[in-house]
């Protein structure tokens, strides 16, 4: 019985990738080294199980948002969202996470978005409220509150000439929103979705799928300021069961503003081991047998991690059968 199922696993894996690679959507990696570099296939096993249990309105790479009324409240009050992220940006919110000085530097998430001048202030994630988001922007908040399929919100601007490059999000847990604030109202400033180009408008709203292949450029001479959103999947009951572990996972990855917010445990171990990987760039120079050892120990210790991650998956999986 045991070997029937972890034939059945096996397969399943094998088939979850093929379709990831091979027939997801309309666009496609380069070649397979790129999908297993850039796609994060550890994750595609246990994303294609919650596409399976995707309610039909959530499945597209783009939604209609006539589907998703529930969001409509946010766009009727986008003026009002507005107001409250210009005040906060003109009195220096954004500017902490470009301090590496401070623990709102090292997001593990969003870490990559940095390079091209991203900047973000987070409001809530995955069932904690910012305190430094309530002091600053209470009208936003009290929105957010009112519609619990919000997992997660923050402001994010993408400066001129800023970008964020082909990828696609690990985890499925959650479908991204947007909503226009002060954008350039440009088609020079875009997100494509699966091959698909939207262009930011003030107040008008966006839904998509992170885990569809996506890319973004400002090549306008304005910044884009809007309110990015995780809203729930929309699942049958068992999806809903089968998304708690990423919801665990996200609780992990609360990023603070300031001193007063929360750090998650991986906001704590990302800024000790910042500093070590840039040490250890300089003993690569310096010391190349000593930068060795150190890579495959902690190499080692990040699969002995992820096989005991996996190890407890495949128990909560034989516990559900
Ligand atoms: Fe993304």
């Amino acid at each position: 019985m045991t070997t029937l199922i972890m034939i059945a696993l096996a397969l399943f894996v094998i088939g979850s990738m093929t379709y990831a690679y091979a027939y997801r959507g309309q666009a496609r990696w380069s070649g397979f080294g790129e999908y297993v570099r850039k796609g994060w296939p550890i994750f595609t096993p246990f994303n294609c199980l919650l596409y399976i249990f995707t309610k039909a309105k959530a499945r597209p790479a783009i939604m209609n948002m006539a589907e998703f009324p529930e969001l409509k409240e946010l766009e009727e009050n986008w003026e009002v969202i507005r107001k409250e992220a210009i005040e906060l940006m003109a009195e220096g919110g954004f500017d902490q996470i470009t301090d590496k000085e401070s623990a709102s530097y090292y997001d593990i998430g969003f870490r990559t978005f940095y390079k091209y001048g991203w900047t973000k202030f987070y409001l809530n994630w995955y069932g904690y409220t910012h305190e430094s988001a309530k002091r600053t922007c209470p009208r936003t908040i009290e929105l957010l509150s009112k519609i619990p399929q919000v997992n997660g919100a923050m402001f994010s601007v993408l400066p001129p000439g800023g970008q964020l490059t082909r990828h696609l999000d690990p985890v499925a847990c959650s479908l991204r929103y947007h909503l226009g604030l002060d954008t350039p109202n440009d088609d020079r400033c875009y997100i494509s979705v699966d091959d698909t180009k939207y262009s930011w408008r003030d107040g008008d709203p966006l839904l998509f799928d992170v885990t569809f292949l996506h890319f973004a450029h400002n090549d306008a001479d304005k910044s884009r300021l809007i309110l990015m959103c995780d809203i729930d999947r929309p699942m049958s009951w068992f999806g809903h069961l089968l998304n708690l572990p990423y919801k665990w996972l996200m609780k992990a990855t609360v990023v603070p503003n300031t001193d007063e917010d929360k750090r998650g445990f991986a906001n704590k171990t990302f800024s000790t081991l910042v500093p070590l990987l840039e040490k250890s760039k300089r003993l690569k120079e310096t010391n190349l047998p000593a930068y060795k050892a150190l890579k495959y120990t902690v190499n080692g210790t990040l699969m002995l991690i992820l096989a005991g991650l996996i190890w407890l998956f495949l128990k909560f999986i034989f516990w559900l059968l």
